[in-house]
């Protein structure tokens, strides 16, 4: 009798893939793989355990009781990625285009309330024409159990969600109620509504990639946290993330072995940052010198480049570390990047990944733009995400830090731990320049030579207030370190920090600004 059953599953495998082979080779042909091969890229060899493969329909009307084919268009189960137990679905566009019907939504229910009670990563392969249309209500009902669950889950256990084909409606949702969102240029797409129905409403032709294509929700939307050639690199990204959290909001996450960092001296820090305070470089390079190996993940390379957001190990432990961006638009903070910093210093807090952020800052962007879309508010978010993080935080000012953006990077004020600055520095509610023009406008104005009068202010206003020893005689600033030995600094800092335990203050909610 077992190889009867072991043949009955067999038939059903075949049953499930050929029965379908034409809308198989239609998915390769379009470059993309089959629900069954994508799980075997993402997870480990062999470690995939099926659950509800014998699922089918229970629906009437409109002839869908003609074709009940078993698993409904949904591969689910769980299975491991680096020896670490996960849990997945994958959407099967070969059958009903992988669209979403009563039981192909309970089965995602099913391996959603497994991942929860057992505290284990959960990983959504999505490409899908919806809500499955002969299922009527029924269909979007299960949207609403994926999207209650994705929210009990927020903030328990990682939810990753990839896009991988179309994923139209309400879908869209799961995607942004998730903590991460993978997509593959040419082959995902998301939007609220399609193509049809925006002309239909608004007369407007757009394409499907120009409505909601990697590469919209990877720049402009924001939507898309990592956007990827193919399905290949973007399943291997998927683990080398999976690789960086925890399984769960209790648990730590995995380190590597200490590489000691605590006596490592980087020469080449000194050599990136220009001591001029105006001068571009690029973040990214200082992260290289400070992270472990070099190697780091950038979450949203594309969408508001002017903060860097990235999860790297440094001694072997994973940090989250936030920059400011001197290489695009002066690495200012707007509305997108406070946005973007936010989100991910809500994700690390909530699953106890420390915090290491560079500043490098001359303010908040300023203009008619900025305040008419809300900067108040968006910055606010980021600036009440750090207040609230309980997670270990290291601030360290490279090069200068100037008013309410020195605030909110996570200055001493709002909570952070250890503070290091540049020797090369500049904190200060404002430039010299700009200073000078507020404070003595009148005796600029009446001077006999503005210009030197001005020069020598300017002089007076830096020697007093814009170096580091200012911030640090006054116990804002920790340390001034030597810029070639911040990596050991900010390792022997995480290794002070790694015990902290702080609990926040008991209340149902507090009141994010959004
Ligand atoms: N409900 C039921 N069946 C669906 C479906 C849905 N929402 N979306 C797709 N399908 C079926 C198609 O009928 C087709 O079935 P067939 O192979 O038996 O002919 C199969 O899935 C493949 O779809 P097709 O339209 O041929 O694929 P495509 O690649 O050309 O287009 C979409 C993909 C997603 C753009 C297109 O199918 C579509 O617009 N679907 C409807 C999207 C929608 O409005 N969903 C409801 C809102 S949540």
């Amino acid at each position: 009798s077992m190889s009867l059953l072991r043949e009955q599953r067999e038939r059903l495998r075949e049953e499930v893939v050929a029965g379908r082979r034409q809308a198989v080779d239609r998915q390769h042909t379009l470059g993309k793989r089959t629900a069954r091969e994508r799980i075997d890229l993402l997870l480990d060899e062999g470690s995939f355990t099926e659950i509800d493969m014998y699922r089918r329909h229970q629906a009437h009307g409109l002839r869908i009781e003609e074709q009940r084919p078993h698993t409904d268009g949904v591969v689910t189960g769980s299975g491991t990625i680096h020896g670490r137990r996960v849990f997945v679905y994958a959407q099967d566009f070969t059958l009903f285009g992988g669209s979403l019907g009563e039981a192909h939504a309970s089965k995602i229910h099913k391996v959603m309330d497994l991942a929860i009670s057992t505290g284990s990563p959960f990983i959504g392969l999505n490409d899908s024409g919806g809500a499955r249309i002969q299922e009527g209500v029924m269909s979007l009902n299960g949207y609403g159990g994926i999207f209650q669950r994705n929210v009990q889950a927020s903030g328990v256990i990682p939810q990753i969600s990839v896009v991988l084909g179309p994923c139209a409606g309400g879908a869209a949702y799961s995607t942004a109620l998730a903590d991460f969102t993978f997509m593959v240029r040419d082959t995902a797409q998301m939007y609220l509504t399609g193509p049809d129905v925006v002309e239909a409403v608004s007369g407007q032709r757009v394409t499907h990639a120009e409505l909601g294509g990697a590469e919209v929700h990877g720049g402009r939307s924001g939507v898309a946290t990592f956007v990827h050639d193919d399905e290949e690199s973007c399943l291997e990204d998927v683990r080398y993330l999976v690789s960086m959290l925890p399984s769960n909001n209790l648990d730590l996450p995995p380190s590597a072995p200490s590489c000691d960092a605590a006596t490592d001296v980087r020469p080449r820090l000194a050599e990136i940052v220009p001591v001029e305070p105006n001068k571009p470089y690029d973040m990214r390079q200082v992260v290289a010198e400070l992270v472990d190996d070099g190697d780091f993940l950038e979450l949203h390379e594309n969408w508001a480049p002017n903060v860097i957001c990235v999860l790297a190990r440094i001694d072997g432990d994973v940090v989250g570390v936030v920059g400011n961006q001197p290489m695009v638009l002066a690495g200012v903070l707007d509305v997108a990047a406070s946005q973007k910093a936010a989100r991910f210093v809500r994700f690390c807090d909530a699953f106890s990944i420390p915090l290491v952020t560079l500043v490098d800052v001359p303010g908040f962007l300023p203009g008619t733009d900025q305040e008419y879309a809300g900067i108040i508010r968006h910055g606010a978010k980021l600036l009440y995400a750090y207040c609230e993080a309980t997670v270990p935080r290291i601030q360290v000012i490279l090069r200068k830090a100037y008013g309410g953006a020195y605030i909110v990077m996570d200055s001493r004020s709002i909570g952070t731990d250890l503070s290091l600055a540049w020797p090369t520095n500049e904190i200060a509610v404002m430039g010299a320049e700009g200073a000078v023009n507020v404070i003595f406008r009148r005796e600029l104005a009446a001077a006999a030579d503005p210009a030197e009068l001005r020069s020598e202010l300017v002089a007076e206003y830096s020697e007093q207030l814009v170096h580091p020893h200012y911030a640090a005689e006054r116990g804002l600033v920790d340390d001034v370190i030597d810029p070639v030995q911040t990596r050991s600094a900010v390792a022997r800092g995480l290794a002070m920090l790694r015990d902290k335990r702080k609990q926040p203050p008991q209340r149902k909610h507090g009141n994010v600004p959004l």
